[in-house]
């Protein structure tokens, strides 16, 4: 079984009842001064909470504009709508902000797979210059000042608050943002009928092989290919992680759940809309030694283009769609 979410970690408010109930237990235990290690769902709970305010907090970056939730927006599936994402100062990265929907199911992170585990990734936009700009070493004593995080820290795992736990904590929350509610799920579960879906998938799985990258359930497969978008590729992709030239213009095959609303697509986000896509696709890309056999031309008639775009569309969260919905007709 996949891990799940629930929707209420998506709001970016902290359910409070855990929190209390973690600083009371702290503080019992400080009376007795012995740490007694939380049950543990308790303890999941806590940590994934502790990582959901670390996530939205400006103070991780340098200049304490920007927080993680600035390029990975929950309203937009954590991603930020943008091709290439901006950092501190307005400072332009190189590439596209993909979805951390299912930062669980994967065994290895950014477009290049150049890092192996979601504690390991946190610290990369943090130090980046072009990113978060924070040395982890000047940012601890900062965190460890806000009695909140310290509390947590020492509930959690009887320790101040440091590299490990802030690691821990943001790894945890990201793995809590997997879950598997679409249209296509109660589908594919047989509580709906839906002849569309049912012909879009048979697209998507039997005549377009597009399954055999962006696998059901995740709809990725965590494997680096080139799917030849470029002779000359400008980001060389895995390349730049083992120097192997057999790898140039190879990237991370991304999850497709969601795709509705993540655009625009690709590591570069070169590609405005789901048309596009499909447009390279069925040209079967232009020529790359490197292209994946399975990136092969085919022939769609406007019905069945409109059928694999209804299918995609059938991948949207739908609980998580009408959430966000609601919470942008309050703002207006
Ligand atoms: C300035 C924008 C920006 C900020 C701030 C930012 N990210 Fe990202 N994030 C990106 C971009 C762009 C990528 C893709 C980078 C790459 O592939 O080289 C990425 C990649 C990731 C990935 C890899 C996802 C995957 O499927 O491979 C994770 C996980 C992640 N970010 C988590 C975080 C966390 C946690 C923070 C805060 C500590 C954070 N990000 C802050 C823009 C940002
Ligand atoms: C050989 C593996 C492979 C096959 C087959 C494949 N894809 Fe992809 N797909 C990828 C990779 C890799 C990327 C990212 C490429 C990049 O960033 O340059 C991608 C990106 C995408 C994206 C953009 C997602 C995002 O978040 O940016 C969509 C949509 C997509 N593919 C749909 C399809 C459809 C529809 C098919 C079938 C017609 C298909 N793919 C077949 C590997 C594959």
């Amino acid at each position: 079984m996949l891990k799940k979410w629930n929707i209420s970690q998506l709001t970016g408010l902290a359910t409070s009842v855990v929190i209390s109930l973690l600083l009371f237990a702290c503080e019992s235990k400080s009376e007795t001064s012995k740490f007694e290690p939380l049950a543990p769902d308790d303890f999941e709970k806590g940590l994934s909470e502790l990582g959901e305010r670390l996530f939205f907090d400006k103070k991780l970056s340098v200049d304490g504009s920007i927080a993680c939730a600035e390029c990975h927006i929950p309203a937009l599936v954590f991603t930020d709508g943008k091709p290439v994402s901006r950092g501190i100062h307005g400072r332009k990265g190189k590439r596209n902000s993909p979805t951390l929907f299912n930062a669980a199911n994967q065994d290895k992170f950014m477009w290049d797979g150049g890092v192996k585990t979601l504690e390991l990734q946190a610290l990369v936009p943090l130090q980046d210059t072009n990113e978060m700009g924070h040395m982890v070493s000047d940012l601890i004593p900062e965190l460890e000042q806000v009695p909140y995080y310290d509390s947590m820290a020492r509930a959690l795992y009887n320790r101040s608050f440091d590299p490990f736990v802030l690691t821990r904590a943001l790894g945890q929350y990201q793995r809590t943002l997997y879950r598997e509610a679409s249209r296509y799920d109660q589908w594919k579960r047989g509580e709906i009928v839906d002849d569309r879906l049912e012909k879009g998938n048979d697209l998507f799985i039997n005549q377009l092989n597009c399954a055999s990258c962006h696998t059901p359930p995740t709809f990725a497969n965590n494997s680096i290919v080139n799917t030849g978008r470029y002779i000359h590729y400008e980001d060389p992709g895995r390349y730049r992680i083992t120097g192997k030239v057999s790898d140039s213009g190879a990237f991370k095959v991304p999850t497709l759940r969601n795709v509705e609303m993540t655009a625009p697509y690709m590591h570069d986000g070169a590609m405005k809309n789901l048309d596009t896509v499909i447009d390279h696709y069925a040209r079967g890309g232009v020529d790359h030694p490197n292209k994946d056999e399975r990136i092969v031309p085919f022939e769609l008639t406007k019905q069945e283009r409109a059928d694999l775009i209804y299918f995609l569309h059938s991948l949207s969260d739908e609980q998580y769609k009408n959430h966000w919905e609601k919470v942008f007709r309050t703002i207006q």
